[in-house]
């Protein structure tokens, strides 16, 4: 792995834990020496020795030009190429590095704790490829494959989604704090029953709008707070606009890194 600072982190410490990697398989390549799992090998520069079985980009956008100059010649011919740099395309890789396949995946902070969402996309990969990627997402969470020309919105949802969530959980206890309820405790309050309204919505049979509705009796007050959000739409308006600008932002980047 070339780069492992948070995500790269969050992602190796699952893979580990998990059992899916062996620490003393897995090599990091990064600028200094980082906390990670013990028994995984840091260094500053590619081990010596036969290629890996996978390499995992897992820097800074920006540094990509840096490491292809350093890297791709001593990477070329490795069979799959896994790259998370938000924003950077498949065929911006494939013309930086040789490698039997390329594969752009897309994670969120959660994978940490293995309920993370990682989204894929390959036009390079065979089917096999393909199945062994996701056998090795698999244990950070929802594994998706998505279509190119999705990859922005599905950044905007997946990827920066939990920063919107903490913002509603934040707003949720300010809302809480706005009745007289102690600070402290609505936002204790408030993040309780986010993970558990999540947990028991992910375990239902039902889609959240029935959840929705099983929860509000006709007439009571959870309605009556339904109605101020769909209020002219106004909580989907608000999410759409949110995603939207997240999704624009995504292209913009993507077309910077196209050059
Ligand atoms: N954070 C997210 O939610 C998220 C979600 C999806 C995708 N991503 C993608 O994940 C990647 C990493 O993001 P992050 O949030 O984990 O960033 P980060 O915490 O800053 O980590 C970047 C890592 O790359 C290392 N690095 C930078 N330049 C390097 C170089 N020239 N050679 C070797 N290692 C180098 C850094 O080392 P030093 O610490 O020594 O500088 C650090 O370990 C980005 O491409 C981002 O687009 C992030």
């Amino acid at each position: 792995m070339i780069g492992c600072g948070n995500m790269g982190g969050a992602m190796l410490r699952q893979w580990i834990g998990s059992g899916v990697l062996a620490a003393d398989a897995v090599d990091i390549v990064n600028r200094a020496d980082r906390a990670l799992p013990a028994g995984v090998r840091q260094t500053r520069d590619l081990p010596a020795g036969p290629l890996p079985d996978a390499v995992i980009l897992a820097m800074k956008p920006q540094q990509l030009d840096e490491i292809a100059t350093r890297f791709a010649e001593r990477l070329a011919g490795v069979s799959v190429l896994i790259s998370i740099l938000a924003g950077v395309e498949e065929d911006a890789l494939a013309r930086r590095f040789r490698a039997g396949a390329v594969v752009r995946a897309m994670p969120n902070l959660p994978v940490g704790i293995g309920k993370g969402v990682v989204a894929l996309d390959s036009s390079s990969a065979a089917p096999v490829v393909r199945d062994a990627v996701a056998a090795l997402m698999a244990p950070l969470g929802l594994v998706e494959w998505v279509a190119p020309a999705l990859f922005d919105a599905v950044t905007a949802l997946a990827g920066s989604g939990p920063a919107f969530l903490y913002r509603f959980i934040d707003a949720l206890a300010a809302a809480g704090v706005a009745q007289g309820l102690p600070a402290d405790q609505a936002q204790r309050l408030a993040l309780a029953t986010v993970e558990g309204a999540g947990l028991l919505a992910a375990a239902a049979d039902v889609g959240p709008g029935a959840l929705a509705d099983q929860v509000a009796s006709p007439g009571g007050s959870t309605r009556k707070g339904l109605d101020v959000l769909d209020a002219e739409g106004a909580l989907v308006a608000l999410l759409t606009e949110t995603i939207a600008a997240s999704t624009r932002r995504n292209a913009e980047m993507a077309a910077a890194a196209r050059g």
